[in-house]
Protein backbone atom coordinates (compact mmCIF):
# COMPACT_ATOMS: atom_id res chain seq x y z
CA UNK A 1 0.00 0.00 0.00
CA UNK A 2 1.24 3.57 -0.91
CA UNK A 3 1.15 5.76 2.33
CA UNK A 4 0.62 9.59 1.91
CA UNK A 5 0.89 11.38 5.67
CA UNK A 6 -0.34 15.08 4.97
CA UNK A 7 -0.07 18.07 7.57
CA UNK A 8 -3.80 18.60 8.14
CA UNK A 9 -6.82 17.49 6.24
CA UNK A 10 -6.51 20.58 3.60
CA UNK A 11 -3.23 18.65 3.05
CA UNK A 12 -5.17 15.62 2.88
CA UNK A 13 -8.31 16.55 0.41
CA UNK A 14 -5.43 18.15 -1.71
CA UNK A 15 -3.47 15.49 -2.10
CA UNK A 16 -6.78 13.54 -2.74
CA UNK A 17 -8.07 15.74 -5.28
CA UNK A 18 -4.47 15.69 -7.01
CA UNK A 19 -5.34 11.75 -7.87
CA UNK A 20 -8.74 12.18 -8.77
CA UNK A 21 -7.89 14.88 -11.13
CA UNK A 22 -5.23 12.77 -12.81
CA UNK A 23 -7.55 10.24 -13.72
CA UNK A 24 -10.41 12.13 -14.92
CA UNK A 25 -8.09 14.23 -17.05
CA UNK A 26 -6.53 10.42 -18.58
CA UNK A 27 -10.10 9.34 -18.93
CA UNK A 28 -12.83 11.56 -19.31
CA UNK A 29 -14.88 8.79 -19.45
CA UNK A 30 -13.83 7.43 -16.49
CA UNK A 31 -15.60 5.14 -13.61
CA UNK A 32 -15.28 7.04 -10.18
CA UNK A 33 -16.54 5.41 -7.47
CA UNK A 34 -17.50 7.61 -4.30
CA UNK A 35 -18.24 8.24 -0.65
CA UNK A 36 -20.11 9.98 1.53
CA UNK A 37 -19.13 11.01 5.06
CA UNK A 38 -17.21 13.80 6.66
CA UNK A 39 -14.01 12.54 5.03
CA UNK A 40 -14.23 12.71 1.48
CA UNK A 41 -16.03 16.93 1.76
CA UNK A 42 -12.63 18.98 1.41
CA UNK A 43 -12.13 16.53 -1.85
CA UNK A 44 -15.28 17.40 -3.22
CA UNK A 45 -14.95 21.22 -2.64
CA UNK A 46 -11.82 20.98 -4.29
CA UNK A 47 -13.02 19.24 -7.39
CA UNK A 48 -15.82 21.88 -7.44
CA UNK A 49 -13.37 24.52 -7.23
CA UNK A 50 -11.02 23.23 -9.93
CA UNK A 51 -13.80 22.58 -12.27
CA UNK A 52 -15.12 26.29 -11.59
CA UNK A 53 -11.90 27.86 -12.26
CA UNK A 54 -9.96 25.44 -14.57
CA UNK A 55 -13.13 23.96 -16.22
CA UNK A 56 -12.23 20.52 -16.05
CA UNK A 57 -15.19 18.05 -17.23
CA UNK A 58 -17.26 15.48 -15.83
CA UNK A 59 -19.68 15.78 -18.59
CA UNK A 60 -18.52 11.64 -19.75
CA UNK A 61 -17.56 10.75 -16.30
CA UNK A 62 -19.55 8.08 -14.48
CA UNK A 63 -20.04 7.43 -11.05
CA UNK A 64 -21.07 4.46 -8.52
CA UNK A 65 -21.73 5.00 -4.74
CA UNK A 66 -20.71 2.72 -1.99
CA UNK A 67 -23.82 2.98 0.05
CA UNK A 68 -26.96 4.27 0.80
CA UNK A 69 -29.53 4.04 4.03
CA UNK A 70 -32.62 1.53 3.58
CA UNK A 71 -35.77 3.47 3.80
CA UNK A 72 -34.00 6.57 2.41
CA UNK A 73 -34.05 8.65 -0.99
CA UNK A 74 -33.67 11.95 -2.49
CA UNK A 75 -36.10 13.27 -0.54
CA UNK A 76 -34.76 13.16 2.39
CA UNK A 77 -31.98 15.27 3.27
CA UNK A 78 -30.13 12.79 5.31
CA UNK A 79 -29.91 10.23 2.31
CA UNK A 80 -26.59 9.63 0.75
CA UNK A 81 -27.94 10.47 -2.84
CA UNK A 82 -29.11 13.68 -1.72
CA UNK A 83 -25.09 14.66 0.39
CA UNK A 84 -23.85 13.65 -3.53
CA UNK A 85 -25.93 15.96 -4.92
CA UNK A 86 -25.82 18.51 -2.81
CA UNK A 87 -21.54 18.11 -1.78
CA UNK A 88 -20.51 17.57 -5.44
CA UNK A 89 -22.72 16.99 -8.36
CA UNK A 90 -24.82 20.43 -8.45
CA UNK A 91 -21.50 21.83 -8.62
CA UNK A 92 -19.92 19.91 -11.12
CA UNK A 93 -21.16 19.31 -15.12
CA UNK A 94 -21.86 15.64 -14.65
CA UNK A 95 -24.81 14.19 -15.81
CA UNK A 96 -27.27 12.93 -13.08
CA UNK A 97 -28.17 10.15 -15.37
CA UNK A 98 -24.35 8.61 -15.31
CA UNK A 99 -24.57 8.70 -11.17
CA UNK A 100 -25.47 5.57 -9.74
CA UNK A 101 -26.37 4.94 -6.09
CA UNK A 102 -28.49 1.94 -4.30
CA UNK A 103 -32.12 2.96 -4.19
CA UNK A 104 -32.72 3.03 -0.38
CA UNK A 105 -36.47 2.41 -0.74
CA UNK A 106 -36.76 -0.14 -3.15
CA UNK A 107 -39.19 -2.37 -2.72
CA UNK A 108 -37.63 -5.71 -3.32
CA UNK A 109 -33.85 -5.46 -1.16
CA UNK A 110 -32.66 -8.46 -2.82
CA UNK A 111 -33.51 -7.83 -6.13
CA UNK A 112 -31.74 -4.22 -5.71
CA UNK A 113 -28.40 -5.71 -4.54
CA UNK A 114 -28.57 -7.79 -7.98
CA UNK A 115 -29.45 -5.04 -9.98
CA UNK A 116 -26.31 -3.22 -8.38
CA UNK A 117 -24.20 -5.99 -8.66
CA UNK A 118 -24.94 -6.54 -12.48
CA UNK A 119 -24.40 -2.79 -12.96
CA UNK A 120 -20.90 -3.34 -11.06
CA UNK A 121 -19.86 -5.99 -13.18
CA UNK A 122 -20.38 -3.64 -16.60
CA UNK A 123 -19.04 -0.47 -14.56
CA UNK A 124 -15.98 -1.63 -13.25
CA UNK A 125 -14.01 1.57 -10.53
CA UNK A 126 -11.25 2.98 -12.54
CA UNK A 127 -10.86 4.68 -9.55
CA UNK A 128 -12.51 3.83 -5.77
CA UNK A 129 -12.76 7.01 -3.15
CA UNK A 130 -13.00 5.28 0.88
CA UNK A 131 -13.28 6.63 3.99
CA UNK A 132 -12.56 4.11 6.91
CA UNK A 133 -14.74 3.92 10.29
CA UNK A 134 -13.29 4.41 13.82
CA UNK A 135 -14.28 0.43 13.94
CA UNK A 136 -12.38 0.07 10.21
CA UNK A 137 -15.59 -0.49 8.19
CA UNK A 138 -14.91 0.46 4.90
CA UNK A 139 -18.55 1.40 3.52
CA UNK A 140 -20.86 -0.40 5.43
CA UNK A 141 -18.90 -3.57 5.75
CA UNK A 142 -18.98 -3.78 9.45
CA UNK A 143 -16.04 -5.96 11.40
CA UNK A 144 -17.05 -10.02 10.41
CA UNK A 145 -18.71 -9.09 6.96
CA UNK A 146 -16.99 -11.66 4.87
CA UNK A 147 -14.74 -10.48 1.94
CA UNK A 148 -16.16 -12.06 -0.57
CA UNK A 149 -19.74 -10.38 0.11
CA UNK A 150 -21.15 -8.39 -2.60
CA UNK A 151 -23.59 -5.54 -2.76
CA UNK A 152 -26.33 -6.44 0.37
CA UNK A 153 -28.24 -4.88 3.14
CA UNK A 154 -26.46 -5.18 6.43
CA UNK A 155 -28.11 -4.10 9.79
CA UNK A 156 -25.24 -1.27 11.38
CA UNK A 157 -23.69 -1.45 14.60
CA UNK A 158 -23.88 0.72 17.48
CA UNK A 159 -20.86 2.09 16.99
CA UNK A 160 -21.40 3.25 13.42
CA UNK A 161 -25.05 4.24 14.69
CA UNK A 162 -23.45 6.36 17.17
CA UNK A 163 -20.15 7.95 14.65
CA UNK A 164 -23.62 8.81 12.64
CA UNK A 165 -25.93 10.23 14.59
CA UNK A 166 -23.76 13.71 14.62
CA UNK A 167 -25.70 14.05 11.42
CA UNK A 168 -28.91 13.46 12.38
CA UNK A 169 -31.29 15.56 14.83
CA UNK A 170 -31.90 12.57 17.23
CA UNK A 171 -29.98 8.72 17.58
CA UNK A 172 -33.31 7.45 16.86
CA UNK A 173 -33.82 9.19 13.61
CA UNK A 174 -30.37 7.35 12.40
CA UNK A 175 -31.78 3.77 9.90
CA UNK A 176 -30.40 0.72 11.22
CA UNK A 177 -29.72 -1.10 8.27
CA UNK A 178 -28.19 0.34 5.00
CA UNK A 179 -26.93 -1.04 1.44
CA UNK A 180 -23.77 -1.68 0.91
CA UNK A 181 -21.26 -2.87 -1.74
CA UNK A 182 -19.14 -5.52 -0.54
CA UNK A 183 -15.88 -5.97 0.01
CA UNK A 184 -15.46 -8.02 -3.03
CA UNK A 185 -17.40 -4.96 -5.27
CA UNK A 186 -14.88 -2.61 -3.53
CA UNK A 187 -11.67 -4.77 -4.10
CA UNK A 188 -13.04 -4.94 -7.56
CA UNK A 189 -11.87 -0.99 -8.52
CA UNK A 190 -8.42 -0.60 -10.61
CA UNK A 191 -7.52 2.15 -8.23
CA UNK A 192 -8.43 2.70 -4.58
CA UNK A 193 -7.51 6.20 -2.51
CA UNK A 194 -8.50 5.47 1.11
CA UNK A 195 -8.43 8.80 3.17
CA UNK A 196 -8.53 9.27 6.82
CA UNK A 197 -8.12 12.38 9.23
CA UNK A 198 -8.52 12.52 13.05
CA UNK A 199 -7.13 10.99 16.50
CA UNK A 200 -10.06 8.76 16.23
CA UNK A 201 -9.35 6.87 12.99
CA UNK A 202 -5.53 6.06 14.20
CA UNK A 203 -6.41 2.44 15.32
CA UNK A 204 -8.00 1.39 12.16
CA UNK A 205 -5.50 3.00 10.13
CA UNK A 206 -2.94 1.01 12.14
CA UNK A 207 -4.98 -1.83 11.70
CA UNK A 208 -5.78 -0.70 7.57
CA UNK A 209 -1.78 -0.79 7.04
CA UNK A 210 0.13 -2.77 9.46
CA UNK A 211 -2.41 -4.97 11.16
CA UNK A 212 -3.48 -8.95 10.07
CA UNK A 213 -5.92 -8.98 7.35
CA UNK A 214 -8.80 -10.21 9.14
CA UNK A 215 -12.28 -9.83 8.33
CA UNK A 216 -12.41 -8.13 11.78
CA UNK A 217 -11.14 -5.29 10.22
CA UNK A 218 -12.67 -4.62 7.07
CA UNK A 219 -10.10 -2.48 6.00
CA UNK A 220 -7.36 -4.89 5.97
CA UNK A 221 -8.73 -6.40 2.86
CA UNK A 222 -7.26 -3.42 0.93
CA UNK A 223 -3.74 -4.65 1.86
CA UNK A 224 -4.39 -7.08 -1.05
CA UNK A 225 -4.67 -4.83 -3.31
CA UNK A 226 -1.98 -4.14 -6.35
CA UNK A 227 -3.34 -0.37 -6.38
CA UNK A 228 -4.18 1.32 -3.42
CA UNK A 229 -3.15 4.74 -1.98
CA UNK A 230 -3.76 5.88 1.45
CA UNK A 231 -3.87 9.64 1.95
CA UNK A 232 -3.83 10.47 5.90
CA UNK A 233 -3.34 13.18 8.05
CA UNK A 234 -0.75 13.23 10.66
CA UNK A 235 -3.18 12.42 13.51
CA UNK A 236 -4.90 9.54 11.70
CA UNK A 237 -0.84 8.34 11.03
CA UNK A 238 -0.42 8.68 14.51
CA UNK A 239 0.51 5.04 15.28
CA UNK A 240 1.86 3.92 12.21
P1 LIG B 1 -16.55 9.83 8.08
O1 LIG B 1 -17.03 8.35 7.87
O2 LIG B 1 -15.91 10.25 6.82
O3 LIG B 1 -17.80 10.61 8.34
O4 LIG B 1 -15.61 9.83 9.24
C1 LIG B 1 -16.12 7.45 7.32
C2 LIG B 1 -16.76 6.08 7.23
O5 LIG B 1 -17.52 5.72 8.14
O6 LIG B 1 -16.50 5.38 6.26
Amino acid sequence: MNVIVTKDYQEMSMKAFELVKKVVTENPSAVLGLATGSTPLGLYGEMARDHRENGTSYRDVKTVNLDEYEGLDVTSDQSYVYFMRENLFRHLDIDLKNTNIENGRAQDPEKECARYNALLEVMRQDLQVLGIGSNGHIAFNEPGTPFDAQTHVVELTESTIKDNSRLFARIEDVPRRAFTMGPKNIMNAKKILILANGANKAKAVYGLVKGEVTEQLPASVLQRHPDCTLVCDEAAASLL
